[in-house]
This record gives C-alpha cells, structure tokens and sequence, in this order.
C-alpha cells in the first residue's frame, strides 16, 4: 500500500532522474507547462521496456495498477466515487480491508446534486470529495456518472444526473474542476449507454447517431472538452454489436478522434473482452478482470488479462505495433504528471466541517418539494405538538448498499434524528411500521422483529400524534435503487400504498418523504397532504430534511428527470420489451431523441410531475420576459431576460429556465429543449432580473447525413418558464 512516504522517495528519485521535472513551476504558461510535460513523458517513455509498458495497462490489484519500481514511477490508485471516497477494499477480493481510518463524508447523490439546478454547488461538491480522496491516497476518484436517465427502473439513476444532456453538462463540469483542483483525477462513466443495469454485462444496444450525439454523448463531451477530465470509464454493455469499453466508434473515433481527448480510458471492473479490440480501439487501462472473463480470480491473473501477457505476446511478434503500448503508457503517464507525480500536490483533508456543510447545503438545495395542499410544510415546532415520524426508511442507513458507490460515513444522521435534533417544543414519537431485512450500518436490527406487529404499533403511533410523516420510498437493497440490476416494478415495494392508507384511515395529516433516486408509480398521491422528494442525502441527510420540514430553509430543487404517472407513459417503455429491457441480446431506443420531457411534451403526455417541477414556501412570478439577440447567427447567441419576484413573505430561490423548440424543421424534433437555466435567490417582496445567454451553436441538431451538427434556418420558439410544464412565455425568433 502507497503511502506518503514512499510518495516522496518517489518523487525524489523521478527529480533526480529526470532534468525536466523540476522545472515544473507555476509561473510556466500552460502551453509551456503542456510542452515540458510531454517532454518528460516521452523522456521516461524511452527508458522503459516493453514489459514495464505493458504491465503498466493492467490491474496489479482491486483497484491499482503497477508502477516501475527501478525507475521512481509510482502505482495508481483509485477508488470510487461518485458520492464519497469508498472505505477500502482487499487486494485481491471484494471484502472490505477493514481499516479503523477510512470512514469518509457522505456526499448526497447525484440526482439531488442535479436537483439542485446550482452549478456553484457542484464546484463545491467536486472540491471537498476530491479533498477527501486526496487525503485517502487515491489518484482517480471513479466518478462522476452521467449516464441518462431513460427508465425509471434503472437500479443505478440515483447515481447519475438526470434525463436532460444539457442539465447534466451543466452540473458535471464544475464537480469535475472541483475535483481536479487537488490533482486527483476524475474518471466520468460510464461510456456510454449503460442506461440500465439489467443485463448490463451482454446488452446490445441499437440506437441512432442523433439519439447518441444529441442525448447520450453530450455530457461525457462536455466533461472531456469544458472540464477536461483525466479518466473516462468505459461501460459494461455493447452498442451496434461491439462492446462499449473498447468502440470503434466511441472510444476511437469519437473520444479519442473528434473530441481529441488525451486522458486515460479506464475499463470498467470486468468490461474488457478482448485484446486486439482493447488495443486498437483505445483502452488504456484494463481493472477488474477476471480469469475466466467472469470476475473470479486465480492465481497470478492478473497476467491473463486481456492487456496484459497476450497483449505483450501480440506485441512482441508484431501483430499490434510499438506505438499502440506507447500511446497508452504516454497517457497513463501523463495521468501520473498530473495527480501523484504532481509536484506540491498538497494533503487533503477528511470529515471536515467545511465539507459537512457542502453536504448539507447540496441537500437542502437538491430536496424537491413535490405538493403541498394546505400548507401542510412547514410543521411548525410548537408546545403540544406531536410528530408521528413513520417508516423504515426513517432510520435505515442508506449510505449502506446500493453497490460499488456504497459509502462508509463517519456519521449519518437519519431523518428521525435530524427531526428529533431539530424539533425541540413538539414531540417527535416514532414507530417503524415494516421491515425489510438489516442493512449494514443500521443500529436497529429489525430481523427479531414481526412484521404484523411493526405494523400495528405504527398505526397505534400514528393515532397519537397531530401530524404523521410518513418516510417512505425505495431503499438500496438489490432490485431497488442499486447496482446490478433494475426494479422490477414502477410500484412502491413493501406494501407501501397499503400502508400508506392505512395510516390515513386513522390520522388524516399525513404527508410523505420520498426517499428514492427514481421516479415511482403514486396512486397513493391523494392520501398525502404534502410530499418531499428527499433523494439520498448522505452524512447530513436527517438535518438537511429536517431544515426543510420545519421550514428553516426554503425548498428550491426541482426535478431532473419526468416523474409519469404510469411506466408505460416514458418513451423507454412505450415500445414494449424490445426497447426496454430488450429481449436478452439487443434493444432498441425507439423512442429515439425523445427521452424524458422530450417525449412527455411531444407526445402531449401529461406527467404526474414534470422535469424543472418543484414547488417553494413562497410564490414566484416570472415578468418582463424578452429576447435580446446578437446577431441570430452561428456564432451569434440570444439572450433572455426575466424579472423574477418573489411575491411570498419569506426568501427563497427559483429556477429560470430557458427551452427552445423548433416547430417547422426538417428533421424530427422535441417539442423544446433545455438550453439554459439559472437559479436565483429573491428575498420576500423583492425582485431580481436574470439573464441568460443562449448561443445559436446550441441550437443545432446532428445531421445523420454529413454526420456533423447542423444549425437550420428560421423560426424557432423560446420558451421561458419555472418548470418545463410550466412556461411564462413563448417568444419567437428568427435565425438567419
Ligand atoms: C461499477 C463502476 C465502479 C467499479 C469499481 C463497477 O461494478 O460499474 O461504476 O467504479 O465497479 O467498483
């Protein structure tokens, strides 16, 4: 195991060893910094044999791969990602290695970092979780994801940003930036189109270059061309036949080719099928392989991996040239120069208030509020109240599961503890009302438990108070919000509606958290006064929930992806079997470019909450909308103005959000499109004037023909509005 120590002898041994390195300081340009680092990376090129480059492609253990000990060159070491640095994990087996000194900040995830529509947020998320992974030793933190959410069943949406591309570029490069400032790399995944995690290993996905282009690459290529990220991962399933982690099309031609990337492409753990593939179509690095290509591990497989003896074989009698190994060992090198051969590369720091206020602030801002009849939110902590807190998910961990994002906290505090903490005057009483089986930090081991008595108990509970809350939701238990496979159901699991009505039959205050990374069916909806949509919050869950509940913080999330009304309404799943999941070997993306709101708009289908929905504590109207353009051309942009006022009694924030659609177009279109936003805080009575740039480029479609992006003349529609159901006004412009 690297620790600082042998960082610094390694370091040294690379000064003295090399004359470039030590003139890497912060005065140089960046071109001459780029020029004196490409010098040292093919000096330290020159030096190496051909074994040592090829041992450099591959995994040495779980998660690092070998340095050149003779020559100073460290091992790389990664960990994931992508809501907190994982506790750490054996050499050679999945277990947990156990330490006592690993225990991290749970940052919350990143559907409710997306929900916060605040970029400035995901700078200061990016920042502290890189702090963090710098203090644990790791160069590459395995994430952020950006894969689109298409299905509400996908067991892994909660670790991603949203269904919208434009929304999801916005919001992953400032984490990326933020991340890389402590010269730990970021590693996006996972490319591209793994959108659900059932048969996530063998899955052929078939979809068009416009679906691709327009919605499934854009936030991979704004990571790569506007945050210029230093890892990709590649993903598990296959697109047009080939597996993804090493595409012709993707990882050669479009990331390394037209987007010029000049990072490191990472396999994903077990992703790697074969050698000539692996070599010719751009991996870099092989990880997680398994001898028998399944996972498992042997003796010494570590050479059989697909980069690692046959690729030397293939090498060495001339079947895949020299400069194949040297490309990839230039990159991992230049990877290196940039993260733990950096020079004053700094410590990082853990479990910081600093960082707990991040989180916090992620939490409070992500949180949606989703309906409030009767003012139901805020409950106000008054003398003589009582607070029925309901639910499983009141204090289960879920920090705990949901797969390889899976975290350690040093704390996590639970919605009843946040509530308890919070509430000083009413009194809170809690009753768990089911079980679903222990989670692995859970201090209540509710196995002893009877399920029939659990819910008795709740409903004798539920009696007694004033006001109930039921948290309820999904958990990151397998088939639920986790890795390695999808839902099986759009219903909320566990009985949960049942539940919920008998709870209302016996206190008819009754609201809802919704602790989920999805969308979920509701039929249950008219039972509850007031819904909040709580995601998974991390550390500082309980207190961020328990700010909004007792109305200390304004709610101002909104939603990143469509919330429908029943799974067969989202375009995924309109096409049956064959689109989604797919019939075991391929699937096809029939509803093409029309993912998310796209589809629910055009096709005129009204879902129960809409992309961009999100309700506040006070109300906001949005006035004096106009268009300003500069020059309606193709490098001109348009700018949008609106005057927000919050006509409420008390502060709050709201999104302004800005789509475009094209109504006369000689290709098929969405309805509109996001194509800006910005959030801003008005205090009560005030008004604030936002403005919000859009440049024609953005306009553009990707023309199937000339395979290039194409900005059509004429008349296209913008549409202002706080929701994407919601809009202010329409105002036509005209692009010449
Ligand atoms: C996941 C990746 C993760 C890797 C290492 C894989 O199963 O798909 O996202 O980074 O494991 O844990």
């Amino acid at each position: 195991m690297k620790n600082t120590f042998r960082q610094y002898y390694i370091v040294t041994l690379l000064l003295l060893t090399f004359p470039f390195f030590g003139t890497l300081t912060a005065q140089n340009t960046s071109a001459n910094t780029s020029n004196t680092i490409e010098k040292k990376i093919d000096s330290i090129l020159s030096l190496l044999t051909l074994e040592e480059k090829v041992a450099m492609c591959h995994a040495q253990s779980k998660f690092s791969t070998k340095g050149v000990e003779r020559l100073g060159i460290p091992e790389l070491w990664m960990s994931d990602g992508p809501h907190g640095v994982r506790a750490e994990i054996s050499w050679d087996s999945w277990d947990y290695a156990g330490w006592t000194n690993d225990s991290i900040t749970a940052f919350p995830a990143l559907t409710c970092l997306a929900a916060s529509f605040n970029p400035d947020l995901s700078a200061k998320f990016g920042k502290s979780i890189g702090e963090e992974a710098l203090y644990r030793e790791k160069d590459v933190l395995l994430g952020p994801g950006v894969n689109i959410y298409r299905t509400p069943l996908n067991g892994r949406n909660f670790e991603y940003l949203g269904e919208d591309p434009f929304l999801a570029s916005k919001m992953v490069v400032p984490y990326i930036k933020g991340v890389q400032k402590n010269n730990v790399a970021a590693c996006v995944k996972h490319f591209a189109l793994n959108n659900q995690e059932h048969w996530r290993s063998t899955i052929n996905v078939e979809a068009s270059d416009r679906a691709l282009h327009e919605i499934y690459l854009p936030a991979f290529k704004a990571a790569v061309q506007d945050a210029g990220v230093w890892a990709v991962m590649g993903a598990y399933n296959k697109f047009r036949g080939q597996y993804t982690t090493h595409h012709e099309l993707l990882t050669k031609t479009i990331l390394k080719g037209d987007w010029a990337y000049d990072g490191v492409v990472i396999s994903d753990w077990s992703s790697t099928h074969d050698t000539m593939e692996a070599a010719l179509n751009g991996l870099d690095l092989e990880m997680g392989t398994g001898t028998d290509g399944l996972g498992t591990t042997t003796a010494n497989h570590y050479d059989y991996y697909y980069l690692a003896s046959p690729f030397l074989k293939a090498l060495k009698n001339g079947d895949i040239n020299a400069s194949v190994v040297d490309d990839k060992v230039k990159r991992i090198l230049r990877l290196m120069l940039r993260t733990t051969l950096k020079s004053n590369r700094g410590f990082g720091n853990i479990n910081t208030k600093a960082h707990h206020n991040v989180a916090r602030r992620v939490a409070q801002e992500g949180i949606v509020l989703l309906k409030n009849e009767n003012n139901f939110f805020p409950i106000e902590d008054k003398e003589g109240l009582t607070i029925a807190v309901i639910g499983e998910n009141a204090t289960r961990s879920m920090t705990a599961g949901g797969g390889s994002s899976e975290l350690k906290p040093q704390f996590e505090i639970s919605p009843l503890e946040g509530m308890k903490q919070r509430y000083k005057n009413a009194k809170i009483i809690h009753a768990m009302g089911y079980h679903t089986g222990p989670s692995v930090y859970d201090n209540i081991i509710p196995s002893t438990l009877n399920q029939d008595s659990l819910r008795l108990q709740a409903i004798e509970t539920a009696k007694k108070a004033d006001i109930v809350l039921y948290v309820g939701g999904l958990n990151k238990s397998h088939l639920q919000d986790c890795e390695g496979d999808d839902r099986q159901s759009y219903e909320l699991p566990y009985n949960q509606e049942a539940f919920i009505s008998e709870l209302k039959a016996v206190n008819p205050n009754l609201g809802m958290l919704l602790v989920t990374g999805n969308a979920v069916a509701t039929p249950w909806l008219p039972k509850v006064d007031g819904l909040i949509q709580t995601w998974y919050l991390g550390s500082m869950a309980g207190h961020a929930i328990a700010d909004v509940v007792s109305g200390d913080v304004n709610p101002s999330g909104k939603l990143p992806f469509s919330f429908a009304k029943k799974l067969e309404d989202n375009g995924a799943h309109f096409y049956g079997e064959s689109s989604y999941p797919g019939d075991g070997t391929d699937q096809h993306y029939k509803e093409d470019i029309l993912v998310g709101y796209r589809w629910f708009d055009t096709k005129k289908i009204t879902p129960r909450y809409a992309f961009g929905y999100g309700l506040s504590y006070t109300n906001f109207s949005l006035s004096d909308i106009t268009t300003r353009s500069n020059k309606l051309k193709r490098d001109g942009s348009i700018t949008v103005s609106c005057k927000v006022t919050n006509n409420g009694s008390i502060d709050g924030a709201e999104v302004v959000q800005v789509y475009v659609g094209k109504k006369k177009s000689k290709v098929k279109r969405a309805l509109k499109e996001l194509k800006g936003f910005n959030k801003v805080h008005v205090t009560s009575g005030a008004s604030k004037t936002v403005s919000i740039d859009i440049p024609v480029s953005t306009l553009a479609f990707y023309n199937e023909d000339t395979s290039d992006w194409e900005i059509e003349k004429g008349d296209y529609i913008i549409y202002v509005g706080n929701a994407s159901n919601n809009i202010s006004k329409q105002i036509k412009i005209s692009v010449k």
